[in-house]
C-alpha cells in the first residue's frame, strides 16, 4: 500500500502527535504527507508545522454542502498522492465523495469499544451506561457511523470514581499506542475484508 498518509483533524491533535512520534521513532513506516483541519483554530495544525509537515485548513463553514467540503478535502489529499487517510479527532461525518475516493483506505480512532457508544461523548456515554470496561477502537470508515470493520481494539477499565475527564485521559493513553499500530498493520497489507470483519493473514494478528 502507498505509505503516504493524510491526517484529518478538528482540534487538539494528540493522536496526530502520536503518529508523528511513531514515524520519527521508526515504529510506523510511513510519511505524513499532509494534515488537514476543518477548523482554523485546531491546535493540531501547529503540531504538524512544528514537525515540518504541510498543514492546511479547509474550513467546512466555507463550503455550501458536506459533499463540496469532502470533494475539496479529497482533491488536496489526491494532489499529495495520499494512500491512506487517518481521521484523528476529525469531528465530521465522512461522506460519499471521500469514501469513494479512498475505498477501505480511511481509518478512524474512537474512544470506546465499538459498537458500544458510537458518535460523540463516548466516554460520558460509557460512564452513564454503567459499563465496567470501555476502551479504544480503530475501525475502517464506511458509510455506517462508527460501524466499519474493526482493525484494533484495546480495553480500558471504567473505575467507580471516573468522570468523563479521568476516563478520557486513561483511554487517550491507550489511543496513542493503538493508532500507530493499527496504521502500521493496515499499511503492511496481508489483510482482507470478510463481511464486516477485518481479517489478517499474518501471525500475531488477533488483537
Ligand atoms: C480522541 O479521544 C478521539 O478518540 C476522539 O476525539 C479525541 C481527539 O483527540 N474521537 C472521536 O470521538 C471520534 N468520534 P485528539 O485531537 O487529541 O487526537
Amino acid at each position: 500500500m502507498n505509505r503516504r498518509l493524510g491526517v484529518l483533524i478538528s482540534g487538539r491533535g494528540s493522536n496526530l502527535q502520536a503518529l508523528i512520534d511513531a514515524v520519527h521513532e521508526g515504529r510506523l513506516n510511513a510519511t505524513i504527507a499532509v494534515v488537514i483541519s476543518n477548523r482554523p483554530d485546531a491546535a493540531g495544525l501547529e503540531r504538524a508545522r512544528k514537525a515540518g509537515i504541510e498543514a492546511l485548513c479547509i474550513d467546512h463553514q466555507g463550503s455550501t454542502s458536506r459533499d463540496e467540503h469532502d470533494r475539496a478535502v479529497g482533491r488536496e489529499l489526491r494532489a499529495r498522492d495520499v494512500g491512506l487517510v487517518c481521521l484523528a479527532g476529525y469531528m465530521r461525518l465522512v461522506g460519499a465523495p471521500l469514501l469513494e475516493a479512498f475505498p477501505n483506505a480511511i481509518l478512524n480512532i474512537h474512544p470506546s469499544l465499538l459498537p458500544a457508544f458510537p458518535g460523540v461523548d463516548a466516554q460520558r456515554q460509557a460512564i452513564e451506561h454503567g459499563a465496567k470496561v470501555s476502551g479504544v477502537t480503530v475501525p475502517l470508515v464506511t458509510a455506517a457511523l462508527d460501524g466499519g470493520p474493526i482493525v484494533i481494539q484495546r480495553p480500558v477499565p471504567v473505575l467507580d470514581g471516573d468522570t468523563p475527564e479521568t476516563l478520557s485521559a486513561r483511554i487517550l493513553l491507550e489511543e496513542h499506542r493503538a493508532y500507530p499500530e493499527a496504521v502500521q498493520a493496515v499499511l503492511e497489507g496481508g489483510w482482507r475484508i470478510e463481511g464486516r470483519r477485518f481479517v489478517r493473514s499474518v501471525s500475531g494478528a488477533s488483537r
